[in-house]
């Protein structure tokens, strides 16, 4: 018997049908089109609008066309992850709703918080549970309702952050295709630069929160950017390097979307060229833990069977880290 891996079996996105463009945000802050392109990629981002729904809602949308796709039932899912930023309340656990909304009763379900890179720590976290042979059938899902959390009167951050979600669906496979190795890092005295000031238990919610408009993300942009590129050069270098990869062995990179120009720098620095870099910044903006699943949904049709993929997020915390994973299966035949 070979070792036991865990390969991505499906994928699927989901995205609001609202589109926020940046002629919208130009009526909101004093920013304009051409600023928010040359600075960040972006062109546009989806917001989820209606009374009473979260990302769960979002999550659990991508979850079910999972289920179709891989021809699997609600039923047969041992184990939900679901990383986000934004949960649909502090408890009980987004994972816990979307469990419920999709019908999978038999499984136990839990959220992983790492900002933008949660999706890559839940992935690489579930896989454990497949590699050690205790369960067949895990759903990671990365889901995030940003829109709730950003000041819409900070021209600094409400042009970057939009809605959406992902899922994967993770399974066994003894062919030696699917997760191979994982980095991920930490250093939480970069929590200042990123974070929210107020809600949790330091400083619940008051008054004097809501006055001071504490309840939203607060970044230092410049700060954040910086470690930002370093940090995911850095370990998708080394993971590049710890498995004798070199730029060419690479068929996609598929790095967090926050930045354009951060992307940019980071496959400049990995020696990866641009037509393997995924990049959908542009129609999404950054969707925190939906940017990596969105876009192995919107690729999918063109990764094939034993293809070497180099996942890599950067996030609040300060966390970050990559993800090396052979696709196992031929989506486009
Ligand atoms: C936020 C970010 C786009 C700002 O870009 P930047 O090039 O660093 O811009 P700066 O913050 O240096 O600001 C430059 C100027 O543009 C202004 N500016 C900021 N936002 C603006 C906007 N939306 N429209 C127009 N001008 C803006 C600033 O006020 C500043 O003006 P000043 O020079 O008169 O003071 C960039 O820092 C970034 O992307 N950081 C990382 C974000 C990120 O990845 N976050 C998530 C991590 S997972």
């Amino acid at each position: 018997m070979g070792k036991i891996t865990a390969s991505i079996t499906g994928i699927q996105g989901y995205v609001p049908d609202y589109i926020l463009t940046n002629k919208e945000l130009e009526t909101l802050v004093d920013t304009n089109d051409e600023w928010i392109i040359s600075r960040t990629g972006i062109k546009e981002r989806r917001i989820l609008k209606g009374e009473g729904k979260g990302s769960s809602d979002m999550g659990a949308e991508a979850v079910k066309g999972l289920l179709e796709k891989t021809n699997s039932t609600a039923e047969e899912i041992d184990l939900i992850i679901c990383a986000t930023a934004t949960p649909d309340m502090i408890f009980p656990s987004t994972a816990c709703v979307i469990a419920d909304k999709v019908g999978a009763i038999n499984c136990f379900a839990y959220d992983l918080m790492a900002a933008c890179s949660g999706f890559l720590y839940a992935l690489s976290t579930a896989s454990k549970f497949i590699e050690t042979g205790t369960y067949k059938k895990v759903v990671v899902v990365g889901a995030d309702k940003m829109s709730s959390i950003v000041d819409y009167q900070d021209r600094a951050t409400c042009i970057i952050f939009g809605d959406g979600a992902g899922a994967v669906m993770l399974e066994p496979t003894e062919d030696g295709l699917g997760i191979q190795d994982a980095i991920l890092r930490s250093d939480g005295s970069g929590r200042e630069f990123l974070h929210m000031k107020a809600g949790g238990s330091v400083k619940p919610a008051s008054y004097a929160t809501i006055d001071a408009r504490e309840h939203f993300v607060f970044q230092d942009g410049q700060t954040v950017f910086k470690s930002a590129v370093k940090n995911m050069a850095d370990v998708s270098g080394e993971i590049m390097e710890r498995n004798n990869l070199t730029a060419d062995d690479v068929a996609w990179l598929v790095p967090h979307q926050a930045n354009k120009r951060i992307i940019d720098a980071t496959s400049r620095r990995m020696g990866v060229e641009d037509e393997k870099v995924m990049k959908n910044i542009e129609k999404y903006g950054n969707t925190t833990n939906g940017t990596i699943p969105l876009c192995l949904w919107e690729w999918e049709n063109q990764l094939n069977k034993g293809d070497n993929i180099i996942l890599a997020a950067f996030g609040g915390g300060f966390t970050w880290g990559s993800i090396y994973l052979k696709w196992a299966y031929d989506s486009n035949k």
